[in-house]
Parts: C-alpha cells; structure tokens; sequence
C-alpha cells in the first residue's frame, strides 16, 4: 500500500483500529499510515491517544478491533513469541531519555547489544564509540548520566535506540523539556538519522509545531481516537479547519474538554 501524502510504501499501518479503557473509547476507528523511508509526525493534544497509539505498534497493548500491520506483518494476529521478535526491529526513543542512573553513558548505549547479541567486547566498543560520535558526544563515553543535560541524556537515548539498527524509530516526545535551541538540535539529530539510512522509518509523537514544520515529511493529527487531518506541513500550514489552526497557532486557549483526558 502507498502512502497518498509522501508516495513512499506503508511502513505500518492501523485499520480501523478501536481500543477503550472501559467506557472511554480512546481509539475509535482508527486508520492511520506511516510511510517508510521518511519523518512522520503524529500530533494531538494531550490525553488523544498519541501515546495508546505507540503502544499498539510496539504490541505492547492490543485493540477491541481492527488490525495493524508492520510491513506485511499483521501484528493483531501474532502470538507474543512472535511480537517479541517483531519488538526486536524497533528503537524507541522515550520521553525522559530512561537511562539507567547506575550505567556510565557509554554502558547505556551498550546495554542492548550486550543483552541481545553475541558480538564481541571490541565489536561493541566499536559500535558505541561510533554512534556517540554521530549524536555529538564524542568523548563523552565515561561520564555518570546524572550530570548530564537533559540534552545530552535524550542524545544518549537516541544512540541507544539506534544501536541495534532498527528498521522503525519511535520517539515519545523527543524535544519536550529542553529550551529552543536544544530543541532544534534534536530536531536536526533526527533529520541526520533518518538521512544516513534511508530506509528508516521514524515515527514522532509531538506537541513542538516547530520540530513538524523543521522535519516532517507527513504529519497525522489525532482527535477523539481517530486521524482528523493529515498531510505535509505544508499542507498543515495551509489547512483552514479550526481545530488545526488552533493547534498549529499553539492557542489552546479554549475550554478544555474533559473527555481528552
Ligand atoms: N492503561 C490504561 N488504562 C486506562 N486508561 C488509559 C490507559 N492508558 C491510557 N489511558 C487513557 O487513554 C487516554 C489517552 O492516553 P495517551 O497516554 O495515549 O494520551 P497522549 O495523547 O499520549 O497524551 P499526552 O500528550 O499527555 O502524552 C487518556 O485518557 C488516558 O487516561
Ligand atoms: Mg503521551
């Protein structure tokens, strides 16, 4: 299947997809395409479901109904045994960077190799000396990742995500907490990320309209469980639907509504 806003092929991809806590229907009817090879941004205001939606890609929680696919994989038919293997071809990038405290930086971008490969001690070395280079901390490799920046901690958990070269980048909110101009920093980490492998596939959940119109390929905005809008930024830019202009003007002044959460 092609994606109708990039062209490129569908990396993964939700048909009709409902999930509910209850009585709280947080997912309704849920289609959504992310293109392969290029930054899609999913956006929303908080408690839309940006986060469900993650959840469900990484099998970490299953829908009422629906389907979801990874590549051709559909993901709602697998076993967990399965989803644990599929898991393996994702890199997540979480919201607070979730370092462990204990682990120098160079032992947390490590951790995963060391945990799910048989690849020697200097095969590891090499990889994670590479990698904290391409995210700018080079040198850093011995630090304790409680004097850290919160910049530096979300660079750590970039290299991380990246050390098993996954197929699929997902980010929790890569840029929230850190000022303007690390922000863009980040951005533009994410952009040389996707560059240098273009098979990637990264998927952004975001409230930072800057971060969409820096380096969104495709943006998808969610309200009350489903796609209401989706397009490039440009095209986001151009919108007149209300609800898009208000988010993008970043004036939530209204009411807000309860059943957002
Ligand atoms: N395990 C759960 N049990 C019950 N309700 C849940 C559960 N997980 C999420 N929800 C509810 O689903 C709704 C969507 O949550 P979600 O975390 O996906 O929001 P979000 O769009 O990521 O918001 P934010 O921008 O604040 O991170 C919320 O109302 C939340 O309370
Ligand atoms: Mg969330």
């Amino acid at each position: 299947m092609i994606d109708v806003v990039t062209g490129f092929a569908a990396a993964i991809r939700f048909e009709g997809v409902t999930k509910a806590f209850g009585s709280h229907v947080v997912l309704r009817n849920l289609d959504l395409l992310v293109p392969r090879g290029a930054i899609t941004f999913l956006i929303g205001r908080s408690g839309t479901g940006k986060s469900v939606t993650l959840k469900h890609i990484m099998g970490l929680m299953r829908p009422d109904s629906g389907r979801i696919f990874v590549g051709d994989d559909e993901i709602t038919a697998m076993r967990e045994r399965e989803l644990r293997a599929t898991r393996n071809r994702f890199g997540m990038v979480f919201q607070h960077a979730a370092l462990f405290d204990s682990m120098d930086v160079f032992d947390n971008v490590a951790f995963p190799l060391r945990e799910h490969s048989r690849d020697s001690e200097a095969k590891v070395r090499s990889r994670v000396l590479d990698l904290l280079a391409s995210v700018g901390l080079k040198g850093a490799e011995r630090r304790a990742v409680s004097e850290l920046s919160g910049g530096m901690r979300k660079r750590v958990g970039l290299a991380r995500a990246l050390v098993r070269e996954p197929e699929f980048l997902l980010y929790d909110e890569p840029t929230t907490g850190l000022d303007p101009v690390l922000a863009a920093a980040m951005d533009q980490l994410i952009l040389e990320t996707q560059r240098r492998k273009p098979a990637l596939t990264s998927l952004i959940i975001s409230h930072d309209m800057s971060a969409v119109f820096r380096i969104a390929d495709k943006v998808a905005m969610l309200r009350d469980g489903a796609v209401v809008v989706e397009g490039t930024p440009q095209q986001i830019r151009e919108s007149s639907d209300p609800l898009v202009v208000q988010f993008v003007s970043g004036s939530l002044l209204g009411p807000i509504d309860a059943s957002q959460g």
